[in-house]
């Protein structure tokens, strides 16, 4: 009986370190993955980023080093919230220097795809 009651208590267990277990779960971004999205998304178009070749757009501000930028544009907002709402809703906040409201053009895709997007820009 206690053995059963053991046995049951480590299957559950189990279950729920599955479920934590971090990589698989929607919403982890992938950098690698990002960058496609980024080639994919039309980015380029507007946004210079030195790591990838083809992005050489300056009608939006050049993306090097937004990793850290990100972490100061808005006291109190984390550099992967501002670069998600950035991409989400330019408009929250328009960079200095540039028309408002925003010409840029909001990032439409999945979750994942969004989530991928941040954490490839966080590395830049
Ligand atoms: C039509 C041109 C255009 C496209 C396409 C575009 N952007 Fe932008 N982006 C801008 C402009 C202009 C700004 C500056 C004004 C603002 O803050 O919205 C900007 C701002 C940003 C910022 C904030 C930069 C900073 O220094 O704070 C990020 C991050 C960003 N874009 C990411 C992206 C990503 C990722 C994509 C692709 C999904 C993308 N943009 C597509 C024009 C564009």
């Amino acid at each position: 009986m206690v053995f059963r009651s053991l046995a049951i208590l480590i299957a559950a267990l189990a279950l729920v370190i599955a479920a934590c277990a971090p990589g698989g779960g929607a919403g982890a971004g992938d950098a690698n993955r990002g960058r496609t999205v980024f080639e994919q998304k039309g980015c380029p178009t507007c946004h210079a980023l030195s790591s990838v070749p083809s992005a050489t757009g300056t009608i939006g501000p050049p993306l090097n080093g937004i990793g850290a930028t990100a972490a100061n544009r808005k006291p109190g907002t984390a550099a992967a919230d501002y670069i998600r709402e950035s991409e989400t809703s330019p408009n929250a906040f328009v960079v200095d220097g540039f028309p408002s409201p925003s010409s840029m053009i909001p990032f439409a895709g999945s979750d994942q795809e969004l989530s991928d997007l941040v954490a490839f820009l966080l590395t830049q």
